[in-house]
C-alpha cells in the first residue's frame, strides 16, 4: 500500500520525481484552453473520500479539483457527521471506507489517528495535516521555489515564528531535498527535536536563533505561518502574540535577506501578524502560486499513490 503520510518517511527519489511531476502536470494544463479536462484521465472510475476533522479551504478545494481534473470523482466528509465522530474506531472507519472508495485523504488532530487509518485501510491515505506535519503543504512550497528561483538543494531556508507541524514538514523537506535550514522563534515554541536531528542526519545544516535579523541574513526564502495553530487553544493567543511578536516577518526584516529572497506563507494569514500587508503583497512573495500549487502538487501526489 502505497500511502503518503510524511515528507520523511517518503524516499527522496519519489519526493523529486513527484515535484516533477507535478510541474509537468502544470505546464499542460497552462498549455490547454481554460475550462477543458486534462487530456490525461488517469483516475477515471476512482472515488477519493476526503474526510476534515478540522477546517480548511485550500486543502479542500484543491483536492477535490485535482481529482476531478484527472477524471476521479470526491466525496467530502466532515468527521463530525460520520460515525467516527460518535465512537466509531478508526481502525473500522477504514476498513469500511476500503471497500467503497480508492483513496482516502484526511485532516485529523491526532498523529495516532492518521497511523490507524493507514494501518487499517486497504486503499492508500494520504495526510491532509495533522497537529504534528503538513506533507502536502510543503511538496507545493517546494514545487513553488524551484519554479522561481531553481534547484532549492543547497539554498537557506528561514522560518520565522512558532516551530508548528508546517515547520516540522520543512524540516523534513530539508533532509529530503538538501537544503539548510533556520529556525528563528522563541524557546518554548522550538520545532520538536526529533525533526531537528532528522534534518541534520541528512546533511542540512540546520541553526536555531533567537535573533531574526541574524537568521534571514543571506536568506532565499523566508517563511511565516499563524501565531495560533487550529489546534492551539484561543486562551494562548495573547501569550502566543506576547511570544512572537519580534518575529514578525516585515519590509525591515525581509531587507535583511538576499534581494532575491522568496517569502512563502501556506495561508490563511492573520494580515498585519505575523507578516504584514507590505510583504504578502510585495514583490518577494510568491503566496499565491503557493497556494496555487496545492492543486498541482497534490495531482502528483494522488498518482503517486495509486501508481497511475
Ligand atoms: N494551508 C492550508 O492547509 O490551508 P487550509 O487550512 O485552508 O486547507
Amino acid at each position: 500500500m502505497t500511502h503518503f503520510l510524511d515528507i520523511h518517511t517518503t524516499d527522496a527519489a519519489d519526493l523529486r520525481a513527484m515535484i516533477d511531476s507535478a510541474r509537468a502536470m502544470k505546464t499542460a494544463r497552462n498549455n490547454r484552453p481554460k475550462g477543458t479536462p486534462d487530456d490525461d484521465q488517469p483516475l477515471a472510475g476512482r472515488m477519493v473520500a476526503l474526510i476534515f476533522e478540522k477546517p480548511s479551504t485550500r486543502t479542500r478545494i484543491s483536492f477535490d479539483v485535482g481529482v476531478r481534473q484527472m477524471g476521479g470523482q470526491t466525496m467530502v466528509l466532515s468527521g463530525a457527521d460520520m460515525q467516527l465522530g460518535h465512537g466509531e474506531t478508526i481502525a473500522d472507519t477504514a476498513r469500511v471506507l476500503s471497500r467503497y472508495v480508492d483513496l482516502i485523504m484526511i485532516r485529523t488532530f491526532e498523529e495516532a489517528t492518521l497511523q490507524e487509518m493507514a494501518e487499517y485501510a486497504s486503499v492508500p491515505v494520504i495526510n491532509g495535516l495533522t497537529n504534528r506535519t503538513h506533507p502536502c503543504q510543503i511538496m507545493a512550497d517546494v514545487m513553488t521555489f524551484e519554479e522561481h528561483r531553481g534547484p532549492i538543494a543547497g539554498k537557506k531556508v528561514v522560518w520565522s515564528g512558532d516551530g508548528n507541524n508546517v515547520c516540522a514538514s520543512w524540516l523534513h523537506a530539508a533532509g529530503q531535498f538538501g537544503f539548510d535550514f533556520t529556525f528563528t522563534g522563541p524557546e518554548p515554541l522550538d520545532p520538536e527535536r526529533v525533526w531537528i536531528d532528522f534534518a541534520r542526519a541528512h546533511g542540512s545544516d540546520v541553526k536555531i536563533t533567537r535573533n531574526p535579523e541574524e537568521a534571514v541574513a543571506g536568506a532565499d526564502l523566508v517563511i511565516a505561518d499563524t501565531w495560533v495553530s487550529m489546534h492551539d487553544p484561543q486562551s494562548a493567543r495573547e501569550r502566543r502574540h506576547n511570544q512572537l511578536r519580534g518575529y514578525q516577518v516585515n519590509e525591515a526584516l525581509m531587507a535583511r535577506a538576499k534581494p532575491d529572497a522568496l517569502f512563502m506563507h501556506c495561508l490563511p494569514a492573520h494580515r498585519d501578524d505575523e507578516v504584514t500587508s507590505a510583504v504578502m503583497d510585495g514583490p518577494h512573495s510568491v503566496i499565491w502560486d503557493e497556494a496555487e500549487n496545492r492543486l498541482h502538487a497534490q495531482k502528483a501526489v494522488l498518482r503517486w499513490c495509486l501508481g497511475v
